[in-house]
């Protein structure tokens, strides 16, 4: 059984304070056992969230890095300067990034190669834009993004991976994919990673869906067991609308 994974993505969003604000509203005592909560963080807020999620079950996430542990690259951030603030999880990839800061499938690969290398969990996302979706696309956008990402990659350290299916066009839109669709899209991504890594490792691959998840649609995702799990970007930005998708996540799957 694959432990399910509900992410948030806070993207642009939260000053160090914000952001201390938020994890304060945490409750200490977990009721959702079941299910791993991460929280993907802007970088500055990195080093007091790690402080203030010690010894709790929710884990830190940052949402990019550079995929050399050191050098002359102005304004990066690295594997291990990650590693160093506690991080367990980096978001790889993110269509945003790929839109709007030339990330390609070939630097997705090389980040994600380097988060295993370090020890990181990557959080590799692939999905098709609106225009790919109408011209039928969609199935070669995410097979060529999902081959792309696991390029050298063991069936032992794809294990580590996570995937986010997220369609471009389902994002900050309010649009979100059918769960069917999504489900569909998610088996085929899937299939892909079996006969690049083995069956073993492709079951035991998380693949979350993404695009315009909230409290009141996550259940009709978390219905098919093939999804497990969401990377959340607007619905995870107040404490309680989070808590809500977490345990959301956590009674679709009792
Ligand atoms: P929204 O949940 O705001 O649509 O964002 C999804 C996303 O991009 C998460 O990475």
């Amino acid at each position: 059984m694959r432990t399910p994974i509900l992410a948030g993505n806070w993207k642009m969003f939260k000053t160090v304070r914000e952001a201390v604000d938020f994890v304060k509203q945490l409750p200490a005592d977990d009721p959702a056992t079941g299910v791993e909560k991460v929280i993907c963080a802007p970088y500055t807020a990195l080093p007091a969230l790690s402080e203030q999620l010690r010894g709790t079950s929710y884990l830190l996430g940052a949402q990019n890095m550079h995929f050399a542990e050191e050098g002359a690259f102005t304004g990066e951030i690295s594997p291990l300067m990650l590693k160093e603030l506690g991080v367990h999880y980096v978001i790889i990839g993110h269509s945003e990034r790929r839109q709007y800061f030339n990330e390609t499938d070939e630097s997705v690969n090389q980040k994600t190669k380097a988060a295993l290398q370090h020890g990181l969990k990557p959080i590799v996302c692939v999905g098709e834009s609106l225009e790919e979706r109408e011209a039928g696309r969609t199935g070669e956008v995410v097979r060529r993004q999902t081959e792309a990402a696991l390029a050298g990659i063991s069936p032992e350290q794809a294990k580590q991976i996570v995937v986010a299916y997220e369609p471009v066009w389902a994002i900050g839109t309010g649009k979100s994919s059918t769960a069917e669709e999504a489900n569909e899209t998610i088996s085929q991504i899937r299939g892909v990673m079996a006969a690049k890594v083995g069956e073993e490792a492709a079951q035991a691959i998380r693949i979350q869906y993404g695009g315009s998840v909230k409290p009141d649609n996550i259940d009709s995702f978390m219905r098919y067991p093939d999804i497990d799990g969401a990377l959340v970007g607007g619905a995870s930005l107040k404490a309680d609308s989070y808590l809500q998708l977490v345990q959301g996540v956590q009674d679709a799957r009792r």
